[in-house]
Formats: structure tokens, C-alpha cells, sequence
């Protein structure tokens, strides 16, 4: 039983001390020329969308949730944030090349249909984000616009 204690006592302690690990969540500044909402004139019920279900990952516009902020959850929820902006940054939009805005286009149709995006994981803590059968549809019907506009513009 000691042991036990012990281990409890040692575990509680861990807890509060991991709380401490200094974690990096500044955000860059946002330049709306280069933001995808804005170089897309993208209507309002869709940015509305992305906003909620897509910008916290992909977007230097995230808003932390509260559980963000305890160890060892928030370690998780800076990995998939800085992994989903390495992979996808709508607030860099402006900045990518003609294929590489083809390639995220044809991957949003993708992952959306396939209900890869938002992250599983994300939304089982932020029911928020999820999306309906119709936001989904209105989405994937919006990015597959994009890229065929982006291919008859190129
Ligand atoms: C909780 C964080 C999170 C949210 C919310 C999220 N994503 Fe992602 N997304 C990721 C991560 C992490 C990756 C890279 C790893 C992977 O593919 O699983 C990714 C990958 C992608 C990719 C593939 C990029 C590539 O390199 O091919 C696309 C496209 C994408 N997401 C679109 C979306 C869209 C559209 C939404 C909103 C409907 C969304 N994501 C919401 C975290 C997120």
C-alpha cells in the first residue's frame, strides 16, 4: 500500500512539474494580402467554416482551447498544430506557388470527403469544429471551385 501511495504521491508531483515545460504559442502576425479567405474572396458562410473547423491547424489565427494549456494534452496540441501548418498554412496562402495551391486544393476535396479533415481526435474535444453533412458537401464543392478556376486561370 506505501508503494502505492508512493507512486501516486510521485505521479501528482510529475503532473505539476510537466506544467512548467515551456511551450511556444505565439502567434505570427497575420498579413491579410497573403491570407486564403482574403486572396480568394472567399463568401462568408464559408469562411465561417474553415474558420471554425480548419484555421486553428492550419492558420496563424489559432485559438487555444482551455484543455490546451495542461500538459501533457496541450504537447499533442502544438504537435498538430505546428504539423498542420508545416503541411497546410491558409494565412500563407498568397505565398504559395500555382502546383502547390493545386496540390492543397485537391487534397482539402480529399481529406474533407474522406472525413480525414478536421483531425478526428480535434473534434472529439471540440464538437464545434465538426461538421454537418451539408457544411462538408458546401466545403468540398468550394475547394474542387477553386482548383477548377486555378486551372483555367493558369
Ligand atoms: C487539430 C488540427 C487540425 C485541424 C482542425 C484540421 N487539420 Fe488538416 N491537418 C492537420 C495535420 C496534423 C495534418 C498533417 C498530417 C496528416 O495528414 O494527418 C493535416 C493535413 C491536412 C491536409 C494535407 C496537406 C498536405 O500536405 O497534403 C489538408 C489538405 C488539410 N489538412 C485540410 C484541412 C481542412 C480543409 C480542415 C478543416 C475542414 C482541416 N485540415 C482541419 C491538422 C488539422
Amino acid at each position: 500500500m506505501k508503494t502505492f501511495i508512493k507512486i501516486v504521491f510521485g505521479l501528482l508531483i510529475l503532473f505539476a512539474l510537466i506544467q512548467f515545460i515551456p511551450l511556444d504559442r505565439t502567434l505570427k502576425p497575420i498579413d491579410n494580402k497573403l491570407n486564403f479567405v482574403e486572396v480568394n474572396q472567399t463568401p462568408q458562410n464559408i469562411t465561417r467554416i474553415l474558420k471554425t473547423s480548419c484555421y486553428d491547424c492550419h492558420s496563424n489565427e489559432t485559438v487555444y482551447p482551455d484543455y490546451a494549456y495542461i500538459a501533457p494534452i496541450s504537447w499533442s496540441v502544438n504537435h498538430h498544430i505546428k504539423e498542420g501548418r508545416e503541411h497546410l498554412n491558409f494565412s500563407e496562402w498568397g505565398n504559395y506557388n500555382a502546383d502547390l495551391k493545386k496540390d492543397m486544393l485537391e487534397n482539402a476535396v480529399k481529406t474533407i470527403q474522406e472525413k480525414e479533415m478536421p483531425l478526428p481526435g480535434y473534434i472529439a474535444y471540440h464538437p464545434k469544429a465538426n461538421l454537418s453533412a451539408a457544411e462538408r458537401k458546401t466545403l468540398a464543392v468550394y475547394f474542387q471551385q477553386q482548383l477548377e478556376h486555378h486551372a483555367s486561370t493558369k
